[in-house]
């Protein structure tokens, strides 16, 4: 299996723990791509009746088009269950999240979530985080001065471009990937981080999840985190 199947995999396996009458958070990515497409048959098919929460525009439009009703964040009076991909998970179960730049809303419906499930292809799981670039969501205003202060740090940042355009998030905020190679403390880090003024929100999802699906080509691999 090449990794697209192993998604696949991950995504069709997740898209069975979703129960009727619930409110589900929807992650965003590749992987939450095929979850979204399992569910949207499964309301087609089985009559399954969902709200879908979703954590990005491009999520939302997909959800809606296969006839899955959604609602903002902001509408619902809780999320039962939210299932997203991740960039990377180390072995304690935090993770990076945020290389498709949907962060900031994928956080924000994760903390607002009764449970959290990770749907992942094996390449994702490491002994320890960093080697895959750490995303920020940052404030334009400012954010070459903000770069200046996270070099001085030794964080290794660098604006996350397309096409020489700055990418913009759906809340169309800048994104600064930090190029750690490894990241010991990601505690540490996130607190931070989280103190920087003009960082709205970082990638490192700690305590988060509580379980993870994890694609392998002898099949789907679930781990309870916590
Ligand atoms: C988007 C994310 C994604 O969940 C993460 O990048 C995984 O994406 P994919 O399933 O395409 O590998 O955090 O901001």
């Amino acid at each position: 299996m090449n990794q697209d199947e192993l998604k696949q995999l991950v995504g069709e396996t997740a898209a069975k723990y979703v129960e009727n009458n619930t409110v589900v958070g929807l992650g965003t990515g590749s992987t939450v791509k095929y979850l979204v497409d399992a569910l949207g048959r499964r309301v087609a098919d089985e009559g399954l009746s969902i709200v879908g929460v979703p954590t990005s525009d491009r999520t939302a439009d997909q959800a809606r088009a296969l006839g899955i009703t959604i609602k903002d964040v902001d509408d619902v009076d809780h999320i039962d269950l939210t299932i997203d991909g991740a960039d990377q998970i180390d072995k304690n179960f935090q993770g990076i999240k945020g290389g498709g730049a949907a962060h900031l809303w994928e956080k924000i419906v994760a903390i607002n979530s009764d449970k959290n499930m990770w749907i992942v292809d094996e390449s994702k799981m490491a002994d320890e985080l960093g080697s895959f670039p750490l995303p920020l969501e940052v404030i334009p205003y400012g954010s070459t001065q903000l770069l200046k202060r996270l070099e001085a740090k030794g964080y290794h940042p660098e604006f996350r471009m397309k096409d020489g355009q700055h990418v913009l998030t759906d809340s169309k905020n800048y994104v600064i990937d930090l190029h750690m190679g490894h990241i010991d403390h990601p505690h540490e880090l996130a607190k931070d981080l989280d103190s920087m003024t003009g960082i709205v929100e970082h990638g490192l999802f700690l305590d988060l999840v509580n379980t993870v699906i994890v694609g392998h080509e002898d099949g789907p691999e679930i781990l309870e985190a916590r």
